[in-house]
């Protein structure tokens, strides 16, 4: 079944490594105009290559997504090669796998800070131009973390079981002027997710105690895998998918 994501533009977080370069090049494949939002310049220029390779079409916008002015931007540039009709809250970083009696207060504002309130600046943003545009659908990159406890620290995983919560907040209420939002939820990814804390750091006696959970993973996903579901959740074919929580983890969640 050929998608339909052409003649539109689609917001893409993090789309300088990993799941969101993945995504970017799909949909941009797929006919979309892909905003690439990272913090990293020279990676999200790289994306922009890779998709106009392909022969795509993709603009790279740099900044760090927590900050509203940089969310005016990105929005700004997917208006100019709108309509809109379609965004991907994907960025994030990890935590340090600790407990909250070891987490430390800037671990634990970085977790909520991008995993949490980009992605709320970016719907807050966004949702009245996708309703201005006859709707559009909002994916959010949770994480195997936004509904299980021992998957990761308790920054990380309070932080990405906040955006499943948003994701139904979002989802139920403007149903009705066509927006949906839906959350997908990736187990270990192969990706560059670990290069956003400093390794020597992570919690040893919290890995101890999450260890049996990590090691029931069934198997890492290829960025691909994750960005296939995404894909689907953004083109018209899934126009009845909404409030979706979707576990992309290969069966581990089902353990
Ligand atoms: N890799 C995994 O195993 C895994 C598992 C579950 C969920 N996830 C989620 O998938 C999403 C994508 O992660 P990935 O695995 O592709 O990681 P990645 O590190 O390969 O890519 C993340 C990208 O986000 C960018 N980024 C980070 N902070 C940013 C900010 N403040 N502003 C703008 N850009 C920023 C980084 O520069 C990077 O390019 C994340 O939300 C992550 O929590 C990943």
């Amino acid at each position: 079944m050929a998608l339909t994501l052409d003649q539109r533009s689609i917001i893409v977080t993090g789309a300088g490594s990993g799941i969101g370069r993945a995504t970017a090049l799909q949909l941009a494949a797929a006919g979309a105009h892909v905003i690439v939002a990272d913090l990293a310049e020279a990676p999200a220029n790289e994306t922009v290559q890779l998709v106009a390779d392909a022969g795509g079409a993709a603009t790279a916008v740099v900044g760090d997504i927590s900050d509203p002015e940089v969310v005016e931007r990105i929005v700004a540039a997917a208006v100019e090669h709108g309509p809109l009709k379609g965004v991907v809250n994907n960025a994030g970083v990890m935590d340090l796998f600790a407990g909250a009696a070891e987490t430390d207060d800037a671990t634990w504002e970085r977790c909520l800070r991008v995993n949490t309130t980009a992605p709320f600046l970016m719907t807050r943003a966004t949702v009245p131009l996708l309703i201005e545009n006859g709707g559009g659908s909002i994916v959010n990159v949770g994480s195997a973390a936004g509904a299980r406890g021992a998957a990761a620290g308790a920054a990380y995983t309070a932080s990405k079981h906040a955006v499943t919560g948003l994701t139904k907040n979002t989802a139920y209420r403007y149903a009705k002027e066509g927006v949906r939002a839906n959350v997908a939820l990736p187990g270990g990814v192969e990706t560059n997710i670990m290069g956003s804390i400093d390794g020597a750091k992570i919690d040893q006696g919290a890995l101890a105690v999450l260890g049996p959970v990590h090691a029931s993973a069934i198997r890492n996903a290829t960025p691909d895998e994750q960005a296939a579901l995404i894909v689907f959740l953004l083109a018209d074919e899934s126009s009845n998918v909404n409030g979706a929580v979707i576990a992309n983890d290969g069966g581990w969640a089902a353990g």
